[in-house]
C-alpha cells in the first residue's frame, strides 16, 4: 500500500462531514421555509421580546409591547422610518419645534437647543408631577405649558396636527430608551388612582381595562389579537383611521368598547391612568410613533 493510498479517506470516514454538510444543508432550508411567525419570535428584534417587570407585585410575569401583536407586514411599516405614516408628524413637529412663536417670537429649539440632546430620554419619565401647577402633566400637557408660559402663545388644540406632532417629535427622541416614571412622592396618588381605575368594571359590559389588558391578552377579540394595552408606543399611526392617535384617544375607544363614559381628552382621570400604565409597561422600549391597524 502506497503513503499516498493509506491518506486517502475511505468511504465510511467521510460519512459524519457528508452528514454534516447535509444538517447543515437542512438548516439552511428550515429558515427559507420556517412560517412568518417563527422568524417573528427572533430574539434579535427587541421589540417582541418579554421585559421581566422590575417589581415583584407586578400583575404580569412578562410585559410586551403592543408590536409583538401585530402582523409581519404592520411590523415591516413601523420599522421602516420611510414606510411609518407617523413620521410625517414627526417631520411636522421638527419644524415646529425651529418655528418662532407667540408674542415672544421664540421657538422651542431657542431655549432647548437640539431637541435630539435635550430630549433624549424625556418621555420615558412621563407623565410627571408638575411643581408648580401641583398636579400630573403629560407629554402634551407640558409642551403646551411651555407654549403659554415661555412664549406667550396660544396652547394648540388636544388632537391638533401641530400638538400631536410635537408630541411625535419629542417622544420620538427617546426611541429605544425604557419607560421608567416616577411613582414615589407627589406622584403616589395619581398612582394609586389611575391603578384603581385599570382595575374597576364599568360601562355595560363590566369589564375593567385589566379583564382585558391583564387577563385576555393574546386572545382574539374579532378580528383583533388583544395586546397588554402597553402605551410605549403613543401617539401611534393608525393605518384604520388613517391618522396618529394620542393615548387619551385610545382610552376614550377602549371605554367606549365597554360602552362606559369616557373621560374628555386631558381629563386628570387619564393622566392618572397614563402614569399607571407607564409603571405597568416599566422596561419597554418608547417606539413612538408606533403603527397600529
Ligand atoms: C423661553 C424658553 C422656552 C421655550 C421657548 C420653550 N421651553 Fe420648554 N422648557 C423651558 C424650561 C425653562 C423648562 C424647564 C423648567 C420647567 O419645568 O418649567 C422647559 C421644559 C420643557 C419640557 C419638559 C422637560 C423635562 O425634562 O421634563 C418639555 C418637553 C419642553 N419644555 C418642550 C418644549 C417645546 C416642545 C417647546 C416649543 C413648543 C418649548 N418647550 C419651548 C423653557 C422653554
Ligand atoms: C373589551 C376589552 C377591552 C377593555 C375592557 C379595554 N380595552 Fe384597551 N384595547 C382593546 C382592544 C381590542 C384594543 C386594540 C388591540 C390591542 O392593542 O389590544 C385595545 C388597545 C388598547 C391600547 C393600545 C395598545 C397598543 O399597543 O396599541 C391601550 C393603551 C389600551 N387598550 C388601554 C386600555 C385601558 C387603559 C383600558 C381601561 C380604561 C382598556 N384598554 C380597556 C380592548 C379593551
Amino acid at each position: 500500500m502506497s503513503l499516498t493510498e493509506k491518506h486517502r479517506p475511505s468511504f465510511a470516514s467521510q460519512i459524519p462531514s457528508r452528514l454534516g454538510s447535509c444538517l447543515s444543508w437542512l438548516f439552511v432550508a428550515m429558515l427559507i421555509l420556517m412560517p412568518a411567525e417563527l422568524m417573528a419570535q427572533d430574539k434579535t428584534n427587541p421589540k417582541t421580546e418579554a421585559v421581566k417587570p422590575a417589581d415583584d407585585k407586578h400583575p404580569l410575569a412578562e410585559l410586551f409591547s403592543g408590536y409583538k401583536y401585530l402582523s409581519e407586514d404592520v411590523r415591516a411599516i413601523q420599522d421602516s422610518d420611510i414606510a411609518n405614516p407617523g413620521m410625517a408628524w414627526y417631520t411636522l413637529g421638527e419644524q415646529l419645534w425651529n418655528k418662532p412663536g407667540g408674542t415672544q417670537k421664540k421657538a422651542c429649539a431657542d431655549c432647548h437647543n437640539e431637541a435630539k440632546a435635550s430630549m433624549r430620554g424625556v418621555a420615558a419619565r412621563y407623565p410627571v408631577y408638575d411643581r408648580l401647577g401641583k398636579k400630573m402633566v403629560n407629554m402634551e400637557q407640558r409642551i403646551n405649558q411651555c407654549r403659554e408660559k415661555f412664549m406667550k402663545a396660544e396652547p394648540l388644540a388636544a388632537e391638533s396636527d401641530e400638538l400631536v406632532g410635537l408630541s411625535i417629535y419629542v417622544r420620538g427622541k427617546s426611541r429605544g430608551i425604557p419607560v421608567k416614571p416616577r411613582i414615589e412622592g407627589p406622584a403616589r396618588e395619581s398612582f394609586d388612582k389611575g391603578a384603581a381605575y385599570f382595575n374597576q368594571r364599568r360601562g355595560q359590559m363590566n369589564l375593567s381595562c385589566a379583564n382585558c389588558h391583564d387577563q385576555s391578552f393574546g386572545k382574539k377579540v374579532r378580528a383583533t389579537v388583544l395586546s397588554q394595552g402597553q402605551s410605549n408606543g403613543f401617539p401611534v399611526y393608525s393605518l384604520e383611521q388613517e391618522k396618529p392617535v394620542i393615548l387619551h384617544r385610545r382610552f376614550i375607544m377602549c371605554n367606549n368598547l365597554v360602552r362606559a363614559n369616557p373621560r374628555p381628552i386631558g381629563d386628570e382621570t387619564y393622566v392618572n391612568l397614563e402614569l399607571y400604565l407607564a409603571w405597568r409597561g416599566e422596561g419597554l422600549q418608547i417606539e413612538t410613533p408606533a403603527v397600529r391597524y
